[in-house]
């Protein structure tokens, strides 16, 4: 109930305890904004900006919602809007796999990190996907469990490894929000005549001559179309090579109580020889049903 007076004297307080619900636009507006007048439409009494310590919450919130802030807060940057930035999110089980051999990953986690895949996707202007995943899954890549733009849809295939598979990706016919082809130029021309020249995305050095993917080639030519928060939401090959390229920012690894065994795996790569050298991040650990999500800060890595 919001507290009212028929009296002069200060402003009626709003004692309503709000909920993860009402907060979850909030956050979206300010994550998308661009430009400060985009700001004017989120209603800015419910979070505070100061240069010191960034966005608070105001007024009371539950407990779902004050976690939900607290989770997202690191995503929306400063007021109006930050540089951009790259988080990744991984599915995966309590022995590292993030599909069974037969890549079958429907569903690894519980309805509520879906529910946070699909916030993910809202909050950012590209859904970044290897090729792999688009072979296996074949997926929309959209935000139909949540209120929320769909991402640009971004197919990360330097060699074109998926021009058997237009006819039939989801991404490429449903319409529901753009697609790109994200190539190295030298295919940049098989493309075009594959898919269109508005659905391509050519790079130049994206793909080096010993086969070695220049992710950070991909990301600045994204960004350099104004696409510039970026999730990478899979498989295991390409978070990997973005980990280990230090192309992220953030990782979400969302862990099931789930043991898979000879699985699809999850985070590998070429790691130092020594303990002492390993990447040991800041973190934090969320509940998410069945699920723990691990939050890490890769800017604080060594
Ligand atoms: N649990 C999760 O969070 C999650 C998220 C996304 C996907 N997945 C699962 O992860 C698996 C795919 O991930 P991934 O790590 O294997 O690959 P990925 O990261 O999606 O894609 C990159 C890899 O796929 C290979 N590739 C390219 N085209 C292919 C094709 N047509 N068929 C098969 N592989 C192809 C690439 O080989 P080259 O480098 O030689 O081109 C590269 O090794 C699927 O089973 C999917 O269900 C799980």
């Amino acid at each position: 109930m919001n507290a009212s007076s028929t009296s002069a004297g200060p402003p009626a307080l709003n004692t309503d305890v709000r909920s993860a619900e009402a907060l979850w636009p909030i956050l979206l507006g300010i994550a998308r904004a661009r430009r400060p007048e985009d700001l004017s439409t989120v209603p800015l009494d419910t979070l505070n900006w100061t240069t010191d310590i960034g966005w608070q919450l105001q007024g009371r919130w539950d407990a779902q919602a004050l976690e939900l802030f607290d989770l997202f807060e690191p995503l929306l940057g400063s007021r109006p809007a930050g540089p951009g930035w790259v988080i990744a999110q991984l599915g995966q089980s309590l022995d590292g796999c993030v599909a069974t051999r037969t890549g079958d990953s429907s569903f690894i986690n519980g309805p509520e990190n879906l529910l946070h895949l699909h916030r993910l996707r809202a909050m950012c202007e590209a859904v970044i996907v290897g090729a792999g995943t688009v072979a296996a899954d074949n997926p929309r890549l959209t935000t139909r469990r949540v209120a929320g733009p769909h991402p640009t849809r971004v197919l990360l295939d330097p060699q074109l490894r998926l021009a058997g598979c237009l006819e039939t990706a989801h991404v490429f016919n449903d319409g529901q929000a753009p697609t790109l082809w994200l190539c190295d130029a030298r295919w940049r021309d098989d493309a075009v005549a594959q898919a269109g020249a508005d659905r391509v995305l050519a790079v130049s050095g994206l793909l080096r001559d010993d086969a070695t993917l220049q992710l950070a080639h991909a990301v600045k030519a994204l960004q350099s179309r104004g696409l510039t928060r970026l999730f990478v939401e899979g498989g295991g090959v390409t978070v990997s090579r973005f980990l280990a390229q230090r192309c992220l920012d953030r990782l979400h690894l969302a862990v099931a109580p789930i043991i898979i065994g000879d699985g699809r795996p999850g985070l590998r790569f070429e790691g130092p020889a020594r303990l002492v050298d390993c990447p040991r991040p800041n973190c934090r650990v969320y509940r998410m049903g069945p699920d723990h999500l691990w939050d890490l800060d890769l800017r604080t890595s060594t």
